[in-house]
């Protein structure tokens, strides 16, 4: 079956290796596996016991445990563990989706929620987020377009690239739309509880919709893309349906990425608060940066470990950030890699140094275009 080339991991494998300054990450400083074991003060020890065998097949009823607190009344029966939230998105469109059905696809997002429905033979309909409502929805435009024959509608709460948050309100705003056509709702909630106002809170769509399908990450909010754990947080019935689908591609998770991620769901307000600085750190180099420079505009992010800047020169985004990279070794992603043109992505929650010296070579390389 073809599908799509998937643009951002084609630009990513391709330069992220080798460049001087990643300025396009989505991860927040990992842990080194010491590094980890301390901060939580657990003990490393006793991860030398662990069987390498199989483990818990369907995840263990710790992690699931764990999982379903994130939530409103789940409980384990809830969870469908998975490998990493690109594994609990690909198990749910496998599971739900067939040809000829509708999908409405909010984008900017991660490619899979419109290339694998493309690729299973669904009609996808595209809805853009719009820059003038600061990257919120057109709920009127999302309304005209989901019909009584969409299956699916698939969004990414908080928003990346753009950092954007659709508020409770605007969530609801969907679900209406959805439930008086009878679809899903699938919100990829990766960078939940990274808000950056600490106030403000991201509700799931697992916890106000009965056809609201939630899939989520231990890679962003708790810097552990290395250890592969994700899961969909769904209604019980749902749950044994893509846990049905999911014998033919998983098996089982590693028992000890399942352990690693144990004591890091234990240790969320730490790991999160360590997090939150980082993010605020990175977030006001960045703002102050853009505020020096003419040629780039940026709608502030609200959450999430990246922002979608804008140029105001006419050239494609490939050929500006190739140019970019090659003259100084700054790496950001191409807008167009998510169909967006005349932005880029930045990520600002890596290395602060590195992302400080990256943004001078970025303003020398600006002056000569
Ligand atoms: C919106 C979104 N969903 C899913 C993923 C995949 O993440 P994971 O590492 O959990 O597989 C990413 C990774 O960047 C992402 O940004």
């Amino acid at each position: 079956m073809q599908i799509d080339k998937f643009k951002i991991e084609e630009w990513m494998n391709k330069y992220e290796c080798h460049a001087k300054y990643d300025m396009t990450t989505t991860c927040i400083k990992s842990f080194s596996l010491k590094e980890f074991f301390e901060f939580t003060n657990s003990n490393i020890d006793s991860i030398l016991n662990k069987s390498l065998d199989y483990g818990d097949i369907t995840g263990s009823s710790r992690l699931k445990t764990n999982a379903a607190k994130l939530y409103k009344n789940k409980n384990e029966n809830n969870i469908s563990i998975t490998l990493g939230a690109i594994g609990a998105n690909s198990l749910v469109f496998t599971t739900l989706l067939e040809k000829n059905d509708e999908v409405v696809s909010i984008i900017p997002t991660y490619q899979q929620h419109y290339s694998i429905p493309k690729q299973l033979g669904c009609n996808v309909k595209i809805i853009k987020l719009k820059p003038e409502l600061k990257w919120h929805i057109d709920f009127e435009e999302l309304d005209k377009n989901v019909t009584s024959r969409t299956k699916l509608i698939t969004l990414n709460n908080p928003n990346n690239p753009t950092g954007a948050i659709l508020s409770e309100q605007e969530l609801l705003n969907i679900v209406e739309i959805a439930r008086k056509n009878d679809a899903y709702i699938l919100c990829d909630e990766v960078y939940r509880f990274l808000n950056h106002d600490k106030d403000s809170c991201i509700v799931s769509i697992a916890d106000i919709y009965e056809k609201g399908i939630s899939t989520f990450s231990m890679s962003k909010t708790f810097s552990l893309a290395g250890i592969r754990i994700g899961f969909i947080v769904a209604e019980q019935n749902l749950i044994q349906e893509f846990n049905h689908q999911r014998q033919y591609n998983t098996i089982s998770i590693s028992a000890i990425d399942d352990y690693i991620a144990c004591i890091a769901l234990e240790n969320k307000e730490k790991i999160i608060s360590r997090n939150t600085d980082i993010i605020l750190k990175g977030k006001e180099i960045l703002t102050e940066w853009v505020k020096g420079e003419s040629k780039i505009d940026l709608i502030e992010p609200e959450a999430g470990t990246t922002a979608f800047v804008s140029y105001k020169k006419n050239i494609n985004s490939y050929r500006f950030c190739l140019d970019l990279y090659k003259k100084t070794g700054v790496l950001l992603l191409p807008g167009d890699a998510m169909e967006i043109p005349n932005h880029c992505r930045v990520g600002y929650c890596g290395n602060i140094d590195v992302f400080k010296e990256g943004l001078n070579e970025f303003s020398k390389w600006l002056i000569t275009i």
